[in-house]
């Protein structure tokens, strides 16, 4: 049984009927040694009571009413500060869209918001309110933002509807809650990973330009993976709508000429991982005016090739010790990606279906092949995030142990 002895565990418990499984996720806390700190919302004490939570952690439990005397005995930031992690359970739907819009109008949300540790949330709501596509908005930015989310389940809940929406078991929780406290690996502490991610956007003239639909998820997915593993982290991104990952160090570029100086600028790196949908072309002699609209006369654009960024770090000097590229195919995905491998004389290619109806261009899960010289491995789809971190993982595993300073 892994010892909690020495963690705290700040608890924010949301106002739902779920709010009574907390009394047994604070039995199963304390069992385990941790210390566990509760803060209740103004919707929570209708459902369960301060003085039942505060007999089970032995602690005192803060409350919204209470929040303005405790805040002079210890403020909110205070309060996250001492915690090791914070847990919302349950999490919810009301909860969420504060968390995800950075509003702090009680103690637990200026708690939320004040915090520098991590956050297990664990949501319960009404299946509809689930599903309603401003939770789901609500749930990605969490999920961007860093925080883990375990269930909701699907059963029968409370209001007699079935589906996702009732909180996990506070068995459950507690493994979350285990994992996320163990000391993690960094193995990828004092190497360098540069990534490029998004689309590359091409002039025509000063207000029109080609790109394409690349959303960078796949490239920021990565990039958090790497910071994860202690990876001093650079993200070289095309304009995306995406939310810069905590820990790295953002690189906003718009042309693939710019893309390239920044990846050269960047260099030397450990490993060099190339999502970005850098357009192949562009267009020669950007008009410096807005070109005007002529009846029945369009512009004939003459087009230049862009540079292979890819190749050209793969081929050049210093050289990353790893360099990935992608290969988004739509037909003969893995033969293609093989060739690939070889013309662009990189190391590993993540080859994924991009075809009409795959879902991965702007979608949140991806199905790829990681191809090397020593073959192919086909991974299940999975999360784009999950990918991310088994990418990292690899790579981490391959490359050659560091030279220790004095040899
Ligand atoms: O040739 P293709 O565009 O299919 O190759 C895809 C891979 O090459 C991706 O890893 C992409 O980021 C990279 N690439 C690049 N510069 C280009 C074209 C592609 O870095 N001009």
């Amino acid at each position: 049984m892994t010892s909690l002895a020495g963690k705290t565990v700040l608890l924010i418990i949301g106002g739902g009927i779920a709010a009574y499984k907390a009394h047994e996720l604070v039995r199963l806390l304390k069992t385990r040694g941790a210390r566990v700190r509760i803060i209740l919302t103004r919707a929570a004490e209708e459902f369960v009571t301060p003085l039942s939570l505060s007999s089970l952690s032995g602690e005192k439990v803060y409350t919204a009413l209470f929040s303005l005397t405790d805040e002079v005995e210890m403020g909110h930031i205070q309060l996250s500060r001492a915690a090791d992690l914070l847990v919302v359970a349950p999490a919810t739907a009301d909860l969420m869209a504060k968390m995800a819009n950075g509003l702090a109008d009680d103690l637990a949300s200026t708690t939320l918001l004040a915090t520098d540790k991590r956050i297990l949330a664990a949501p319960a709501m009404n299946v509809r309110m689930w599903r309603h596509p401003a939770t789901q908005r609500n749930v990605e930015t969490l999920k961007r933002d860093g925080v883990v989310l375990v269930g909701p389940a699907d059963g029968e809940m409370a209001c007699g509807e079935f589906g996702p929406g009732r909180m996990a078991e506070p068995g459950e929780i507690l493994d979350h809650i285990i994992t996320m406290l163990q000391p993690r690996a960094q193995p990828l502490a004092g190497r360098k990973v540069v990534i490029t991610a998004g689309p590359t956007r091409e002039p025509i003239d000063p207000v029109r330009y080609i790109s394409n639909h690349s959303s960078g998820k796949q490239g920021y997915a990565i990039a958090r993976a790497a910071v994860e593993l202690g990876a001093e982290t650079v993200l070289i991104s095309g304009p995306v709508s995406l939310a810069i990952p905590p820990g790295v160090q953002m690189m906003p570029v718009e042309t693939a000429q710019d893309m390239l100086t920044a990846c050269k600028g960047e260099m030397p790196a450990d490993i060099a991982i190339f999502t970005a949908a850098v357009a192949d072309w562009r267009v020669a002699g950007v008009a410096v005016d807005k070109l005007k609209k002529s009846a029945g006369k369009p512009p004939a654009l003459s087009l230049a090739e862009n540079p292979d960024i890819l190749a050209t770090i793969a081929r050049g000097s210093p050289r990353p010790e790893i360099v990935v590229g992608f290969a988004a195919e739509t037909e003969r995905v893995t033969e293609n990606a093989m060739e690939k491998l070889k013309k662009k004389g990189c190391d590993l290619i993540l080859a994924n279906d991009v075809s009409a109806g795959s879902g991965v261009f702007g979608g949140d899960r991806n199905k790829v092949h990681l191809i090397s010289a020593s073959g192919i491995e086909n991974w299940p789809e999975m999360d784009k995030d999950e990918v991310g971190r088994r990418l990292m993982e690899r790579l981490a595993h391959m490359l050659a142990p560091q030279q220790r300073a004095a040899e």
